[in-house]
């Protein structure tokens, strides 16, 4: 049996997309790929992905429709926990253990590795994916995590795939911003995913990004999402060297 595998969206600065895109993943995992997921919230104290869990439970008390849609999809809502680093940390352990069919954690986490337990749980990862946004601040702090991140922790302990992907792309970034970045990438062998997330207010509406609702590809036309995930996919299906 293949063992769980821990997979976090991360950067060290808020509104890249972290929460979102964890959430379109997870439940594309889970409702539609039939894999056994999880998240570990740990982004404290937002602790948005638990937060928007419970709204879309609380909504679904007076949306009939809704409830009825998920009934008959035969939906078991994924588990959302969430856990200070230490828990965090308890539990990726346990994952580990033979008898665990959780086939993904997805792991939320805050904006900061200047934290031992923190950088614990980044070297535990099996895949660390950036969100970098093609504007001057973002991107630096993006870059710098994953240099960090390269430098001190890929190779050397679990971690062994990071990818850097653009988030909220449109027809101003191929900017000289973005041009900066990918050449340091390139530079310091940063692996930079092809399929870019357009922005699109698309990723703010709540029956687009749920966790208790099937992903649905009509969507997400002109967003690029169906190629990220195939991606994505790709990338956490290639096997890992020990
Ligand atoms: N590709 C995108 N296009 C437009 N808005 C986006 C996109 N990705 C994320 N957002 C929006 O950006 C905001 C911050 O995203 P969020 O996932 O909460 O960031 P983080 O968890 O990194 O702080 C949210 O309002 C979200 O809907
Ligand atoms: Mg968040």
């Amino acid at each position: 049996m293949e063992t769980t595998k821990f997979i976090a969206i991360s950067t060290q600065k808020g509104g890249g997309g972290k929460s979102t895109i964890t959430e379109l993943l997870a439940s594309f995992f889970a409702y539609s790929a039939g894999k056994k997921v999880e998240i570990f919230d740990c982004d404290f104290p937002q602790h948005t992905i638990s937060k928007d869990r419970e709204e879309e439970l609380k909504e679904l008390e007076t949306n009939t429709a809704k409830k009825a849609l998920l009934e008959k999809a035969g939906i078991k809502p994924y588990p959302i926990h969430s856990y200070t680093f230490h828990v965090c940390l308890e539990e990726m352990e346990k994952r580990l253990d033979d008898n665990c069919d959780t086939d993904y954690v997805f792991i939320d986490l805050p904006g900061t590795i200047k934290d031992e337990t923190l950088l614990s749980i980044v070297s535990g990862l099996d895949y660390l994916f950036i969100p970098a946004i093609a504007s001057t601040k973002e991107v630096r702090s993006s870059l710098e995590y994953a240099v960090t991140v390269q430098q001190n922790i890929l190779g050397k302990f679990n971690l062994k795939s990071m990818h850097v992907f653009w988030n909220r792309f449109n027809r101003y970034s191929e900017n000289s911003v973005f041009e900066t970045a990918m050449a340091v990438c390139e530079h310091q062998k940063i692996p930079v995913m092809e399929a870019k997330l357009e922005d699109s207010t698309k990723f703010n509406k709540t029956d687009f990004i749920s966790t208790i609702l099937p992903f649905q590809k009509k969507f997400f036309n002109q967003t690029n999402v169906i190629p990220f995930i195939q991606e994505f996919v790709t990338i956490i299906n290639k096997p890992q060297e020990n």
